[in-house]
Order: C-alpha cells, then structure tokens, then sequence
C-alpha cells in the first residue's frame, strides 16, 4: 500500500493502481467513458482528467488523465479543482455535440452512464446549435438494437467484442471526422457474448433489442437477485418484471462467477417465462381415474389439493420423480413426501451416472474446482473432450481470458502495469498461456489454441490417460497409443508441468465417462508433481450437481419398477422425460401408472400425458437454492407472483405434505426451512443454510425492497381492476418486499436486488458495492461452495482406458454437438434464441460422406433405436471418421440420446 494525497488529505491506496481505479475504491466520484473495470485503460475519451501537483508547493499543477496515471507514493491531486471541473465539463460538451437530445425516448434512458456523466460534470446546457452527424443504423440479429447517432466514441464496444469476447466481426470503421462502429454490413453479431455490449456501451448504441419488444421505464422494473438456470455454472442475474411479465435480464455481479458478464443464452433466454406453453391453471384431465369422463377440467386449486391428496394415502405406492432444473428445496421435498426410496432424481441412467462419478472425483480430490474467477487466472489449460462454448459458455469466456496471463506475467516483470493497453499490447503480441483442446469436432476457443485434436471420445480419453502417465507414472500407460498420439501427449504434459496453475477442463457433454476419468487422472497427476492443479467439469444443467448430491436413482430404475407393477402414482417435478429416455420407453411408463401428478411450469410432452397438472412458477416465480458446477451453492429469489393459481413447485409440495398421510405431519413455511431440514438430514448441505440471510433477516429493522425507490405508477397500475392502491403482497419466504419501501442502502451481497447509487444510475453503480473494484463485493460474493477435495485421500487414478476407436463401416458412432442456442430445453423457447438454432442436420467429414455419396445439403436417412428419420448432410472436416454429429436439443430428436450407434443412408433428394 501507499499514500496519495486528493485536496491535500492523505489516503492510502494500493501501489501499482491507476489514479482513476484508486480514487473509485476510495469512494470519490471521477467521472470517465472508456475505462471499465474488467478492461485496460486507454486514454481516449480524456473525461477522467484530474490535477495532478508535483508538491504541496506546487499551486498551479497539470491535468492528466487518472485512467492512465499510476499512483505514486506522496502523489498530490485534486478532483475539484477549477480547471480541471471546467476541462471535464469542456469534453462533455464536445461529446454531445453530436450527441441527439433523444434521452426521453432512448432505451437506455434512466439508467445511461452518459446522462450521469454529464450532470456529474455539470454541463447542463447545450451550446451547439447546428446540424448534428447522423449514421444509418444495422441490424445486428434478434438481440440488440443499434442506433449509432448515439456513440460518443469510448471504443469499449469494440474492445470488450474483439479483445476479450473474441468477436470478429464488429469493427470500427473511419473517414474523415466519421467513425463507425459496427459489422462490415448488416448481420447478426456471432459472438455469443455480444449481449454484454448492452451494459458495457455507456450510452444507448447497443441496447437490449428482446426488452425493447415489451418496454418499460427502467426505475419500474421489480428485480429480485437470481441465477442463471440455462447452464449448470450458475451465473447471477437480475431478472426485471412489470404488469406480471419479465422483461428483461441483467447482469448481477458475483466476483468469483460471472464478474461483469453474461452469455447470450443466460441473458436472452428468459423469454420462456411468457412463452404460451405455460402451464397457468391446475388441470384434471379426462383420462384422469375416478372422474366424470367429461373432458379436461381447469380446476381451483383446493380441488387440485384434494384430488391428489386422495392418492397419498397411507400405504399407497407413490413414487416422486425429481429434476435438475428444480431447487435443491424442491426436490427435497418431493423426496420427503415419497419418500427417499421412492425418489428417483429424474436424470437419465448416463446423465446420473456421469453427474455421481463428476461428484466423486471432486470430492476425492485433490485437485479443487475453481470458481470462473479461478479458471481465468489459470496459465496453462486443457480441455478434455469437452465443447465449453456452448455446453458453459462462460466457463469458455473465462479460459479466452485466460490465454492473456502469459503477458501479463512478462509485463511485470518488465515493471509494466497491465492496464496499460497501449504497452500491453506491445508486450502481449502474439504472445499467449498454452491451451490445448481435445475435442470431438470444432470448437469456439480453437483460434487461441496452440493445438486441437479431434477424435471419437474414447480416444480423446486415451490421449487425457497417455498425458497423465506423463506426469506421473503411476497412472496407468495406454496400451497401443498410436506413434501419431506420443508427441502431442508429451507435447501437453511437457506444458502443463511448466504451468504454475494448470487447468484441466472436461465435462458430461460427451456422455462418455472414460472423458470424466481422464480429465480426472491428468490432474491428480499434476497434483501429484506438487502443482496447484484445478479440475473443472461441466454439468448439463443448472441444479445437475445438487441434484446429485442429493442422490436418488435414475428414471430407468423408476421405468423397471413400474414395470413390475409396484407403482399406483408418480408425481413428475418440471421435467420433461421425453428428453431424457427413448419415446417408447416414456410411453408404457407413464401408461402403466394409474396416476401420473405433473407439477410443471411448462406444457412439455410429459405434463400432456399427466392426468393432473399443477402450474408452477419458473425461476422468476419462485425460490431456492441451486449447485453449480463449482459446488456453489447459490440462492434465487422471486421476482414477481404470476397472477392466478400458479403456485412455487415446492409449496405445492408442501401443501400435499400437510395433508398427506405419510409424511407424518410435516410443515415446512418457507424453503429455508426446507434448507434447513435437508442440511440436518444430509451434512454436505450444511453450508447451503448460509448461501443467504433466512426470511425474518432485517436491515435496521426493514425488508430489502425489489422496486426501486423511483418506482411509478403503483397508485394506478391496477386501475382498471380496482381503483384503490392495493396493499402490496407479503412474501413471507425472504427478507425481500415487494415494494419499494424498505432498506435502501446497501444488503448483503445475496439480496443485492439492483445496483444504484446517488448520481450512478448506470451499472457503474456497481463500483459503489464492492470491497475492491473488479473484485468481491462487500460482504463477500453470493454463494457457499458444498464441495472440497479431500486432502487426506492418497492420490488414486482410474485405470479403465478405453479401447482406441474404429470406424465400423456401416455402423456408425453418433455424437452429440451442441449448439448455445437451440441445445437447452428453456431459452429454445425465447424468440430470439429460437431464431439462432440450427435445423436438425447430421455432420459428417467430407471423406466419409464421399463414402455414401452425399454431399453438403444431401438428405440422409438416419436409423437409430427402431427409429428413422430423415436429415440434412453438413460436411465439417472436424468430425471424426466413423462418427457423426447431431445436434443436441433438437426437438425431432428427442429421446435419441447420443452416443449412440446407428446408420445412416443416402436419401432420395437434397434439402
Ligand atoms: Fe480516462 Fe477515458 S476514462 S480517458
């Protein structure tokens, strides 16, 4: 630490910071454009001027520009000086010179980093009385709007899209005193995490295109703090309502998850919450047993309760199937009411096998999973079979970064500070922290790979086995490795033994547990050389992992036992088992049960077939607890009560526990009395009891408020239902109102509902509530980790190496590819998303298509599992011989579930 001195008061700051990023964690108001916490300085808007004196003799000073000054020991500044206020106050003046006075109607009105910075700096009034420069806006795809008249030119647009996301096709474009930042023609963007140009652009050039559909003033928006639940790496968010609709989602800053970023399945994919598939009143069907056969019955939701309540009689044979996207408090009370031997988790035989073996390499250790903030800082990465771009994509975004910390070492050691664009680029070059993917077929990390391989599963398996005996050679040898396979192999461990903190990254995507193994041996081997090695797997989807710790069987296990006749009722949590088991299989399932209980938010094929369907509420609707793939466990909170009889899925659950017979007069109020009652039953959820304040937590005496304290319109929102203000509902299950009064300063970081600050409408606000700027927020970032390594384990390794792959002629090994839009049953269902997913196809390399005589667009008739369909041939020269690739997610596949083996034909025409 050192001093600096700001209007000649001393403070101590952190050596090596910029003035700017020193004077924000102080708490001072500077204001800036192109600086952004998470990206280096450049020195382009010149709004962060400030006076810099050479000593306190030194009266009349210099202005210099924070962002781009380090702090000095004894260094004498001053924000308030007159010169300095009237040179910020001049570049604002400048900027909005062309700058279209249009903030009533601009979608980023009311929370603009640009309208906050220019009353900071006091410009009030605007001189400039002529025409204004105008551009012709793009269409840049279903998920931003651009409107360049607005661009004060701060380039943190494209430096965010290309530097760190690693876009390339948005540039900026100059001529003359014109400077254009866009596509080279009208496109949609494709990078994936081009949504965050939303929040980073400090005024309204890119601003979210799916809210403006269903506008609303920002400051009338309810927000409430929840998770992503689109992958299974538990991104934060901040979802926003009004007039019962979510409009929108926003970034919620977690310093060891997200940090400042979303992808764009995480931020688009909320609009399945309106979606017309919605479940929105109990029903009882005509098929349903002992009913008028009548036709189908919405019904209230007493009745619902009752009919139900009827088939949980003592004795009855009553089986729960659970999901993992439900709540850990969900599924934990579907298992309290059927029972734990009659609860079966939901995921499929491969899914929970592969999630049980993830869960118990993790816990062996002793290697730890990092948090995404861990994966960024690792120097040396390996991904093992797993395509992270689109089965966690943020983990992808964390690991881009990650590439970079090679030059940032070299630049300390040089002396030089690395937010220092402009000399960090000098150092950086083309210089980059090895990454090697191993990979069933192309990926979105390849450009910044030193090398892929791409191969059949199994074999990647063998290459991660060949790397571990490297490192450590009681791992086991492969037998047979192919000549080609040895150097890439040393070539790989040669790197990871040089790393200082390697990372090893695998996942279930590829449904082939020798992967899970392998991944598991090199870095256990690593660990074994003493080196801090992190292992981090992939999970399908946001509760996969709490769900397995949880336990409970597979849905075969729950198929063979309806079979032998043991099963009067089962009751089905929000999932669709048509996803997860072959058509066939479901079918004479759920037709051998007498009673099929559906509780769903959704009208998938599975809650078609239920004889009584309960709505339930979606993440935005409800509470609770999910398990990412670090193990973290991490509370969501309600946004909003969707009108009607939906109801939380657990409190439905609850209410069938208190009339229910069996559960011997359970009554859980509250999912943290759910919380707390599964960590009494099973220790490792312990931690999951302090992942937020309980729902009686006060601050000095108060709820935290979800609307903001500028909230409009509540006198008369329901006028037309009521002319009086109602009063606003209770929410009796957290320390969260639904109104706007309340605590309105700082909450714990678990609650945070929005980020606003006096003057800092914007997101920058956010720099106001955290310990450090870019680093944890105060109090310590949301969520409690469920799992470390055993350090006490000795270092085991897994020996069953898989044999090498062959190609089997006319047999062929089906893959699953994922896609980020399109794989994922939720967001498929946003307009946006649905828009980006690819059309069923099968991919094949060109060799092996020559080999059927197809060619690209050719229809193929695939044959797999009694089924045959017919698809369309995409040549990709990535897929390896023998296999091929069908998109994960796509509905004319469902119930295939790759791998698989399977044949393939050449059809009758081209598609
Ligand atoms: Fe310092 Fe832009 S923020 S010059």
């Amino acid at each position: 630490m050192t001093h600096i001195y700001i209007e000649n008061k001393s403070y101590e700051v952190k050596e090596g910071d910029n003035l700017l990023h020193a004077c924000l964690n102080l708490g001072f108001n500077i204001p800036y454009f192109c600086w952004h916490p998470a990206m280096n300085s450049v020195g382009s808007c010149r709004l962060c001027a400030v006076k810099q004196f050479r000593d306190e003799k030194d009266t009349r000073g210099r202005i210099v520009m924070s962002c781009m000054t380090p702090v000095k020991d004894g260094m004498r500044i001053s924000i308030d000086d007159e010169e300095v206020k009237t040179f910020r106050a001049g570049i604002i003046e400048m900027l909005m010179l062309n700058h279209p006075h249009d903030c009533p109607v601009c979608d980023e009105g009311g929370e603009c980093h640009l309208q906050d910075m220019t009353l900071m700096t006091g410009h009030i009034y605007r001189r400039y009385r002529f025409k204004k420069r105008t551009y012709r806006n793009q269409h840049i795809g279903p998920f931003l709007n651009h409107e360049m008249n607005r661009c004060i030119h701060c380039y943190r647009c494209v430096r965010f899209y290309c530097d760190h996301a690693g876009g390339r096709d948005l540039g900026t474009f100059a001529s003359q005193r014109d400077v254009y930042f866009g596509r080279h023609e009208d496109g949609v963007l494709e990078n994936v995490f081009s949504g965050n140009l939303a929040e980073i652009c400090p005024t309204g050039v890119f601003t979210d295109k799916t809210f403006k559909r269903h506008y609303t003033r920002k400051w009338d928006l309810q927000t409430a703090p929840s998770v992503c639940v689109h992958c299974g790496l538990g991104c934060n968010t901040l979802p926003g309502e009004r007039y019962g609709t979510l409009r929108r989602i926003r970034n919620r800053y977690n310093g060891e998850v997200n940090g400042y970023y979303l992808c764009d399945r995480g931020r688009f994919g909320y609009e399945f919450v309106n979606h017309e598939l919605r479940v929105r009143m109990p029903v009882l069907k005509k098929t349903a047993p002992h009913l008028p056969a009548s036709g189908d019955e919405k019904i209230s939701n007493e009745k619902a309760l009752e009919y139900i309540s009827h088939l949980l009689h003592f004795g009855a044979k009553v089986i729960g199937i659970g999901s993992p996207r439900a709540s850990l408090e969900a599924n934990y009370a579907l298992r309290a009411l059927v029972g734990p031997e009659n609860f079966y988790s939901g995921m499929s035989e491969r899914e929970a096998g592969l999630v049980d073996t993830v869960i118990g390499v993790l816990r062996s250790g002793p290697a730890r999973t990092p948090s995404l903030r861990d994966a960024a800082g690792s120097d040396t990465v390996f991904i093992l079979g797993e395509d992270i771009m689109n089965t966690a994509p943020m983990l992808g975004f964390s690991i881009r970064q990650s590439v970079s910390n090679k030059p940032v070492e070299a630049a300390r050691e040089m002396g030089i500070h690395e937010w220092d664009d402009a000399a960090m680029r000098i150092v950086r070059q083309n210089d980059r922290a090895p990454l090697y993917i191993a990979a069933t077929g192309q990926t979105g990390l390849d450009d910044i790979a030193e090398t892929t391989y791409r191969a059949a599963p199994d074999d990647l398996a063998r290459l991660g086995f060949a790397v571990a005996h490297l490192l450590d050679k009681d791992s086991p040898p492969v037998p047979d490795l192919s000549d080609g396979l040895q150097p890439l192999a040393k070539t790989i461990a040669e790197a990871l033994k040089n790393a200082r903190r390697p990372l090893i990254v695998s996942g279930t995507g590829c449904g082939n547990e020798s992967l899970i193994h392998a991944a598991a041996n090199v870095a256990r081997a690593l660990c074994s050389i003493g080196l801090p090695a992190s292992l981090c797997y992939a999970v399908p989807e946001c509760n996969s992992l709490g769900l397995g710790l949880m336990g409970g069987s597979s849905i075969r296990q729950a198929f063979e036992r309806a079979k032998s006749g043991d099963v009067e009722t089962v009751i089905i949590l929000e999932n669709d088992l048509y996803r997860r088991a072959d058509a066939e299989s479901v079918d004479s399932f759920l037709g051998s049960i007498p009673n099929v209980v559906v509780i769903d938010y959704l009208n998938t094929r599975t809650a078609l077939r239920g004889h009584a369907v309960l709505p339930s509420g979606t993440f935005a609707e409800t509470g609770g607890t999910l398990v990412s793939n670090e193990g973290r466990a991490q509370r969501f909170f309600k946004v909003f009560t969707p009108a009607g009889p939906v109801e939380e899925n657990w409190r439905w659950l609850c209410s069938l526990l208190s009339v229910s017979e069996r559960a011997g007069g359970k009554t859980w109020k509250t999912t943290h009395d759910i919380t707390a009652a599964m960590a009494e039953e099973m220790n490792i959820f312990s931690p999951a009891v302090e992942a937020g304040p309980p729902p009686e937590y006060r601050v000095r005496g108060q709820k935290i408020p979800r609307q903001p304290h500028r909230f409009s319109g509540r006198t008369s929102m329901n006028a037309d239902k009521i002319i009086h203000e109602p009063k606003p509902l209770d929410d009796a299950d957290s320390p969260l109102s639904f109104s706007m009064e309340g605590y309105e300063g700082a909450p714990p970081s678990s609650l945070m509902a929005r980020y606003w600050f006096p003057a800092w409408n914007s997101v920058q606000s956010l720099n106001k509530f955290q310990d450090e700027i870019g680093g944890a927020l105060r109090g310590g970032d949301p969520g409690k980790r469920l799992l470390e390594p055993s350090t006490a384990e000795k270092i085991s390794y897994f020996n069953n190496i898989p044999r090498a792959f062959t190609a089997q002629g006319s047999e062929w090994l089906f893959i699953p590819l994922y896609h980020i839009f399109g794989s994922e049953e939720l967001s498929v269902l946003a307009p946006g998303v649905a828009e980006l997913s690819p059309q069923p196809y099968v991919s094949l390399n060109s060799h092996d298509a020559a080999r059927l005589g197809a060619e690209e667009g050719s229809e193929a008739v695939i044959s797999i599992q009694k089924r045959t369909f017919a698809l369309t041939v995409r040549i990709d020269q990535a897929i390896p011989p023998g296999v091929a690739g069908l998109p994960s997610g796509s509905p004319l596949l469902e119930g295939i579930i790759p791998p698989v083996m399977g044949g393939i034909s050449l059809g009758g025409g081209k598609q």
